[in-house]
């Protein structure tokens, strides 16, 4: 029997613990607040925020949305960035991925000020990321570790072989889980589109983490029935004329097979969802000095 291991159900754990955090700064007369900046028109950008906002609403997070439009020069949106970076009310800020292509993406991460940078991409945050004291995990790679840890899939000593060299998960998730901590321990190969035999690669790893952005790519061939599964794709596909929201591993083809698997929907994306709500939380507890109990 493969082990479902449900996103879904932890992130709504998580969320309920961050609520009871904002709670606790409500009595203290803090609201927490969560600015996310959306430049590109992008349909599926514009989804992610929206939904980002609805957890903030759901939590109690005052959630603040700001756009700046596609065309505006680069200076329009780092304006803006200045903007939250000086307001005491917003203690976390996310800079919506991908940016425009006449936007410095790198420039746009370093704008933020790193004490409000819940996404962990300003580079001085990276910078500590790699050093292997993180100020914030990058939220993906963070849901991975809790999901991880929640499925009672031990790192230390484990093989894991991540799929994807993306600055957002493949490597700080590489990072986070060489660190030496009870979350960490592991032995990790980062492979990509260039990587000569995947396979060879996969196929000894007790965890694969598929996060390249190929539909489906992992498959039979590339587990065993003893691999644990964690799939950060969303891809959309057409099947059978319809479209549908496929990973980056083959879910019918390996639920019955291995021994673990996170499903999409339902798996890695709205942990990552949660795991913005905590370090939120997080970003304003250290802002405002707060002792408050965190998730
Ligand atoms: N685009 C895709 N994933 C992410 C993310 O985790 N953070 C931001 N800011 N943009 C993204």
């Amino acid at each position: 029997m493969t082990q479902i291991i449900d996103g879904e159900a932890l992130a709504g754990e998580i969320r309920e613990g961050v609520a009871d955090a904002v709670a606790a700064f409500e009595s203290e007369g803090v609201t927490p607040g969560l600015a996310t900046v959306l430049m590109e028109a992008d349909p599926a950008s514009e989804t992610y925020v929206n939904m980002k906002q609805r957890d903030c609403e759901e939590v109690g997070i005052d959630g603040i949305h700001v756009e700046v439009d596609a065309d505006a020069p680069e200076a329009a949106l780092f304006d803006r960035i200045d903007e939250l970076n000086d307001d005491d009310g917003v203690h976390g800020i996310l800079v919506q991925m991908p940016v425009p292509d006449h936007v410095d993406e790198r420039a746009a991460q370093a704008a933020v000020d790193p004490a409000k940078d819940v996404d962990g991409f300003n580079p001085e945050n990276v910078g500590r990321l790699v050093a292997g004291e993180p100020r914030f995990r990058p939220c993906t790679p963070f849901g991975i570790q809790r999901l991880l840890a929640d499925a009672g899939v031990e790192t230390a000593g484990a093989d894991v072989v991540v799929v994807g060299r993306s600055n957002i998960v493949g490597r700080p998730l590489a990072n986070l889980l060489t660190r030496r901590a009870d979350d960490g321990n592991a032995t990790v190969t980062i492979c990509h589109s260039k990587t000569a035999d995947l396979a060879a690669h996969t196929r000894r790893a007790d965890v694969v983490v598929a996060a390249a952005g190929v539909p489906e790519l992992i498959g039979r061939e590339e587990v065993t029935p003893e691999t644990t599964v964690v799939d950060v794709g969303i891809n959309r596909v057409e099947r059978d004329g319809e479209s549908t929201l496929v990973g980056d591993a083959d879910f019918e083809a390996l639920d019955g097979y291995v021994d673990a698997i996170t499903p999409v929907p339902g798996g890695v994306g709205p942990m990552t969802r949660a795991m913005l709500l905590y370090n939120t939380v997080l970003a304003a507890r250290r802002q405002t000095g707060l002792d408050v109990p965190l998730p």
